[in-house]
């Protein structure tokens, strides 16, 4: 297996006529990853945490009213995966007009530079970064490729949103197909598992870091026919507690967002004969986010709050 990483620039356009800032994209990546861990800490003991005494902090703000001034995450520079739809694409535009300097992350080029065209039609804001690396397939070269295009780019990281996530089947465990449930345990699990290994070097430069997981309702219950998607979400459930903890004596947070049924693709694909209508868009379930990864939620951490 080869990863040919490639200036992008040559290869993104902008339909504003400027050259969006691509940090890199990888091509020709064929097969199943073969990751290779890249910073492997050991944590003997204390990993109960029963033993954590300082507990998480327990929320003083609630998160899904919480109000926010324009320039809230100014000089914030956040990542968010899957940043080309849903809720992942409503958040960066979001983001990025209260002043984050936001990479977008995606596997698809075009559906990129529309989102970084809408950024770069919002006045007086940071102008978007493009890195294209796909879940399913990257390798450990390509995890290094990202760190080292942000580290001179910007030098660090002070949020990271791990959004992207796929469906899979809606089968019984008896009929799951194993090549699929591998696909979905990857591309939702492990690959966020291997992107904070690759950039928590980064997120340490910052002063106030923050990691978002994305969970779901079936993360925390398992119901019949969610199949890998609910063991996944229960995996990034656990993920983001054990990261917590590891991490509770150190500037960096982590916390879990449920964002319930919201208005995209894949809740079309979950539920197609619902109306969706009823359901609220990605721009109704912000607030949460910019929470976290904003200046009013330090020493948030551990916590999995679910956004409706
Ligand atoms: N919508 C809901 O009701 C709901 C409820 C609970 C939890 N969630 C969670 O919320 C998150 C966002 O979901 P959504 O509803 O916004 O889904 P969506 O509209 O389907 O968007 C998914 C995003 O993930 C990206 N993605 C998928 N596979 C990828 C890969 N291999 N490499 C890189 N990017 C990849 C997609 O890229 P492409 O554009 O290239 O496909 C897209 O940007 C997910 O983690 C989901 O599990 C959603």
């Amino acid at each position: 297996m080869t990863a040919t990483t490639t200036p992008a620039t040559r290869r993104c356009s902008s339909r504003s006529g400027d050259p969006p800032r691509c940090l890199f994209a990888i091509r020709s990546l064929v097969r199943a990853p073969t990751v290779k861990s890249l910073a492997l800490q050991t944590y003997a003991q204390d990993t109960d945490r029963q033993s954590n005494k300082d507990g998480p902090a327990r929320l003083s703000t609630d998160p899904i009213s919480y109000e926010y001034a324009d320039g809230v995450l100014n000089d914030r520079i956040i990542l968010v995966t899957g940043a080309s739809d849903g809720i992942g694409k409503a958040l960066a535009v979001h983001i990025a007009g209260l002043g984050a300097q936001v990479v977008l992350h995606g596997r698809n080029t075009k559906k990129l530079e529309s989102v970084y065209d809408q950024i770069t039609n919002l006045k007086d804001k940071p102008r978007p970064s493009i890195a294209v690396l796909d879940l399913a397939t990257a390798d450990s070269a390509a995890y290094s490729s990202l760190h080292n295009s942000i580290e001179q780019e910007f030098g660090r990281l002070d949020g990271l949103v791990h959004n992207a996530g796929i469906l899979g089947q809606r089968l019984s465990i008896e009929q799951y197909d194993v090549a699929d449930w591998q696909q979905v345990m990857h591309v939702n699990l492990t690959a966020p598992f291997v992107l904070t290994q690759a950039l928590l070097p980064l997120l340490r430069q910052s002063p106030e870091p923050s990691i978002i997981f994305t969970s779901s309702g079936v993360g925390r219950v398992g119901k019949a026919f969610w199949g890998a998607y609910s063991v996944s979400k229960f995996g990034t459930e656990a993920l983001s507690q054990i990261l917590a903890d590891e991490n509770r004596h150190t500037p960096l947070r982590v916390n879990c967002i449920n964002p319930g049924p919201v208005r995209t693709r894949m809740r079309l694909e979950a539920y197609p004969a619902e109306d969706r209508d009823a359901l609220k868009r990605p721009e109704d379930i912000m607030a949460t986010y910019v929470y976290l990864l904003g200046p009013d939620s330090q020493g948030v951490t551990g916590q999995s709050i679910d956004v409706q």
